[in-house]
């Protein structure tokens, strides 16, 4: 039986007896409320060199493969790096991002049919999963995955950051974990201890994301309102005087995320997906 506190005025959950028999999940001993625990989130790019205990990642797992999936089919795979070599490899293709040697677990979420199909194959199905649908079903289930980590490891107290340069370098992430034909990487988390702990980044209030019932398109207006805040940010001024730049939105296309480059990683990537077996997207006749 796993015996649990709450803390009205902090609105902390404390677990007294860290294990629960019925669940066969290890809690740790203070668990924050899951919805603070939301609200905290800030990305962790400094991390202790504290290993995280076994049986916490376990529990962590267990929370990922939780998350809904498609056809409850599990069309995804976590492959957990924490060997300093295979870091090392894995530093080298995430740009040298040094959380990927620093932080002692580093996650790749894949898409994968690999599994799924071999099982198929030996229960006399004919596996129909070689297609672009099939890639997007699996790389939804692996993000599902991801993100329910995310959240049990902050409510363990861990920190993260999600690697975007998994799809930059998808290719070379293959050859390092050895992913064979129908596994595609699609992010990667780094994960441990925080050794910082970074201001709250902005967001845009929830009216700019949420239509009801239909979508309703913006005005110049709208947008103006929106990004008020953003803009206004001492950061995005510190941001506009280092690039000489005029507006924030010029720094996305012009510095960070160029036209130039999402069209260079997108061939790259459509690449891997197709080597990978996921581009057969031709009707087979039927009678
Ligand atoms: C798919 C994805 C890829 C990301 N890739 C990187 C990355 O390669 N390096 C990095 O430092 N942060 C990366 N981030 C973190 C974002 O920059 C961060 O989530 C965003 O700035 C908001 O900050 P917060 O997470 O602290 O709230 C990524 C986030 C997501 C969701």
């Amino acid at each position: 039986m796993i015996s649990l506190q709450v803390n009205l005025l902090t609105r902390k959950v404390i677990n007294l007896s860290g294990y629960s028999k019925e669940s066969g999940i290890f809690m740790g001993k203070i668990t924050k409320h899951m919805y603070d625990t939301i609200l905290n989130h800030r990305s962790i790019r400094k991390y202790k060199r504290d290993p995280v205990d076994g049986n916490i990642l376990h529990d962590i797992l267990k929370a990922a493969t939780r998350a809904s999936t498609t056809g409850n089919m599990q069309v995804y795979s976590i492959v957990v790096s924490s060997e300093q070599k295979i870091k090392e490899a894995l530093w080298e293709v995430h740009f040298r991002q040094d959380m990927v040697k620093q932080a002692p677990l580093v996650l790749t979420f894949c898409a994968d049919f690999n599994r799924f199909n071999a099982w198929c194959r030996l229960r006399k199905a004919a596996p129909g999963y070689d297609n672009f649908l099939s890639f997007v079903t699996a790389a939804i289930d692996a993000l599902l995955a991801a993100q329910n980590f995310v959240v049990a490891a902050e409510e363990h107290g861990l920190g993260i950051c999600y690697l975007g340069t998994t799809i930059y370098n998808a290719e070379k992430i293959i050859e390092i974990l050895e992913l064979p034909k129908a596994v595609v990487p699609v992010t990667t988390l780094v994960a441990g201890y925080p050794a910082e702990v970074p201001e709250l980044t902005d967001r845009l209030p929830v009216e700019a994301v949420v239509h009801y019932e239909k979508y309703r398109d913006y005005s110049a207006g709208d947008i103006d309102r929106l990004y008020a805040e953003k803009e206004s940010l001492e950061l995005t001024a510190k941001l506009l005087e280092e690039n000489k730049l005029e507006t924030l939105a010029q720094i996305f296309t012009d510095k960070r995320y160029t036209k130039k480059d999402n069209v260079f990683f997108s061939q790259k990537y459509l690449e891997v997906i197709n080597k990978q077996g996921f581009m057969n997207n031709l009707a087979e006749d039927r009678e």
